[in-house]
């Protein structure tokens, strides 16, 4: 039955049946430059079942795609992994629409369900390790609270050894490629981390204990089917021992620098601290924050063993990109960072010293005072920064 969007099959009896969101570039404050997709899967089994849906208005080519394998009023079952819109959002219609006999979603997942979407009644709540039947094939449930909300779960499909992951191992990536021996791994490597940074990031303790209890499980896996980008069947052991590493958040050598500024003054100082960083052997990354958004300072962070941020002093306040890049920052919760503030003012100067102190808030552990330059600086105050720059990399390589 050929149809506008077609599916796509990924196993003998499994189909993939999401959107490809080509225009996305900002995804609740994540720049998203390569768009996205919202990845849903179809079950061929005795109980035909869907895993997830989309955002809402994708919800048509969804529908299309299922069409395109079977008629989606025989559906019998909905899998909700993840209440988060963008994979609920459709869920209300495609449930008006399917009739299916039972909506499932973890407990704290039918909760959140009943807060998003009032009138969608009777979501049947599933326990941890809770198994079901769907005739000639199964699916277990296994919460991953706070992974990374706490309705989240993945469930298992055994017979065709499919893990459906939700947002986990997931990236923001458009493409009609559905597997990831079929992208450039620069690619995947790039998105996969920006997507670690800025999502889970905050919750690494938790994604710890998680990848220790799917080793214990065992579970054997020929694909982890996330509900963003491709889908994983060549690397899944590169894909996991990335997760392993960038959960440690383990310091590296290098050094994130992120700064704005006026008239100049504050970018030069950012460029003697880099110089300063490289000749003391650490590896600056220089972020203006004129053209580098939040989620690329976060992504750059997630494995740096220093961040040095730099602010001019406007109106009495730190510049407000700087302020906007701190407040993120502070919220994915970086760990094990070394730094310094820094900034040019002209009058007050207190920008600098907001940022010092934000970097504290932040836990991160300050080499010096913050360098402050009135106006210009000077040769003497860019061999300052230059010191400022080697101080901090002396500290770094002794971590
Ligand atoms: Fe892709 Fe947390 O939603």
């Amino acid at each position: 039955m050929p149809k506008p969007f077609e599916a796509v099959r990924i196993s003998e009896r499994v189909y993939w049946v999401g959107a490809v969101d080509w225009e996305i570039r900002n995804f609740h404050g994540y720049s998203t430059r390569r768009g996205t997709t919202y990845n849903a899967y179809l079950v061929l089994a005795d109980e035909i079942t869907l895993i997830d849906t989309v955002k809402a208005p994708f919800m048509g080519e969804l529908m299309s795609r299922i069409a395109s394998v079977v008629d989606p009023r025989d559906i019998k079952v909905v899998v909700s992994n993840h209440a988060e819109m963008d994979h609920s959002g459709s869920l209300p219609d495609v449930v008006k629409a399917v009739k299916p006999r039972e909506v499932i979603a973890s407990t704290m997942g039918a909760k959140a369900l009943a807060d998003h979407y009032h009138d969608l009644t009777g979501v049947v709540a599933v326990k941890d390790g809770e198994r079901k039947s769907l005739g000639n094939m199964s699916l277990t449930f296994l919460e991953t609270r706070m992974l990374h909300w706490p309705d989240s779960m993945v469930s298992y499909l055994a017979e065709e050894e499919i893990l459906f992951s939700q947002d986990a191992f997931g990236m923001h990536l458009a493409s009609h490629e559905r597997f990831d021996d079929e992208i450039d791994p620069a690619v995947l490597e790039q998105e996969a981390r920006k997507y670690y940074a800025n999502i889970l990031m905050p919750f690494s303790p938790v994604v710890t204990k998680a990848l220790a209890r799917f080793a214990e499980l065992a579970l054997p896996t020929k694909l982890v089917a996330p509900d963003h980008g491709p889908i994983w069947r060549k690397d899944i052991r590169g894909i996991t021992e990335s997760y392993g590493r960038w959960a440690a958040q383990r310091p590296t050598r290098k050094a994130v620098v992120a700064y704005d500024t006026m008239w100049k003054s504050t970018a030069l100082m950012a460029r003697a601290i880099g110089d300063g960083l490289a000749g003391a052997g650490a590896v600056p990354v220089l972020l203006p924050l004129s053209s580098a958004d939040r989620s690329e300072v976060a992504t750059e962070v997630l494995d740096a063993g220093a961040l040095l941020v730099g602010s001019p002093t406007i109106n009495g306040q730190m510049f407000p990109t700087v302020a906007d890049a701190l407040t993120y920052l502070k919220g994915l919760k970086p760990a094990n960072l070394v730094g310094a503030a820094f900034g040019s003012y002209g009058w007050s100067g207190e920008g600098a010293l907001h940022v010092h102190e934000a970097l504290k808030d932040m836990k991160v552990e300050l080499v010096a005072e913050p360098l402050r330059v009135k106006y210009v600086p000077s040769e003497e105050h860019l061999m300052s920064a230059r010191n400022l720059g080697r101080d901090v990399a002396t500290r770094l390589l002794r971590t």
